[in-house]
């Protein structure tokens, strides 16, 4: 049911919070549905993602774990994909759609008329029709290797977006690997899209921070500054500001992240070790 109060809170969290409080969420409250509004936040949020010549890279069908027969949830799983899938109310089967360039031409027209675009840098109607339609998307379409790599680029940016208003909605979600073909013909998946990813989604049964922020590499070493032998350092007043702000966030584990564990496994019948 719509909760207005629930959508104030989701929509008032910052943005710095929700990129620095989102986890992979592994334990789920198994018997708490998600409800449809937020999914249907979740997809709005995605559909506002940037994407080239306007299309619609990714498709998600979001599909509740009860509605699908025990064995072919069963049949879903993967090594690192297990209990938890059992755990997750609902499961959002994510594929990437190659094709979708097509009609591209067509869309920055209407880009151009909507003033994204103008002539002051070189853009018309002709220049969609004849340079990008002609010169970059006929070529691409018609090479599966580049169409179905740009695909997959475009396509995880939407889904950055779910993960991070999953979290503002106050739900969790994993990114998992699984398998495909389980699906492919009882949920009619057309033949061209690719599948992504599996991402379950429910309400944590784990506290939010999962036992606190992952570490990740400083910036210093994935990211430059003119050239690629310059490495760009954190400094220590935009770092404090960034901790204030909860971009950055204490690292795991938090002193009682075993103990939580433990007490998790225990809770719903899970190995404890
Ligand atoms: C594309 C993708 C695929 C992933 N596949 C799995 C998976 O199969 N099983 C799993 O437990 N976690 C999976 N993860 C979650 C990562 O392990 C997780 O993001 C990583 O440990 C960092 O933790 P964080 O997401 O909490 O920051 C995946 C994440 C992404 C983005």
């Amino acid at each position: 049911m719509y909760d207005e109060h629930e959508m104030d809170r989701a929509g008032a969290m910052p943005l710095f919070d929700a990129i620095g409080t989102r986890r992979s969420i592994r334990y789920f409250q198994p018997f708490r549905p998600v409800e449809r509004w937020k999914v249907e936040v979740m997809f709005e949020a995605a559909q506002r993602s940037s994407r080239s010549v306007n299309a619609s890279y990714l498709k998600v069908i979001a599909c509740e774990r009860d509605t699908l027969d025990p064995e072919a949830r069963e049949a879903l799983k993967t090594p690192t994909n297990t209990a938890d899938l059992d755990m997750a109310p609902l499961y959002l089967f994510t594929y990437s759609d190659p094709q979708a360039p097509a009609g591209g031409p067509e869309r920055l027209k209407d880009l151009y008329d909507r003033g994204a675009f103008a002539p002051a840098l070189g853009w018309s109607h002709r220049f969609a029709d004849e340079v990008v339609g002609k010169t970059i998307l006929e070529p691409l379409l018609a090479d599966p290797a580049a169409a179905g790599w740009m695909a997959a680029v475009e396509a995880a940016q939407a889904l950055a977006h779910i993960l991070l208003s999953v979290t503002a909605l106050g739900l969790g979600a994993c990114c998992k690997s699984w398998n495909s073909d389980v699906v492919k013909e009882s949920l009619s998946v057309p033949e061209n899209w690719q599948p992504m990813w599996m991402v379950l989604v429910g309400y944590p049964a784990e506290d939010m921070q999962a036992g606190g922020q992952r570490p990740r590499a400083p910036i210093s070493e994935d990211y430059f500054w003119n050239d690629a032998t310059t490495p760009f350092e954190a400094t220590p007043e935009v770092t404090a500001a960034l901790e204030k702000h909860r971009l950055l966030q204490p690292l795991a584990p938090y002193p009682w992240r075993q103990a939580e564990i433990r007490s998790i496994a225990r809770a719903y019948g899970l190995p404890e070790e």
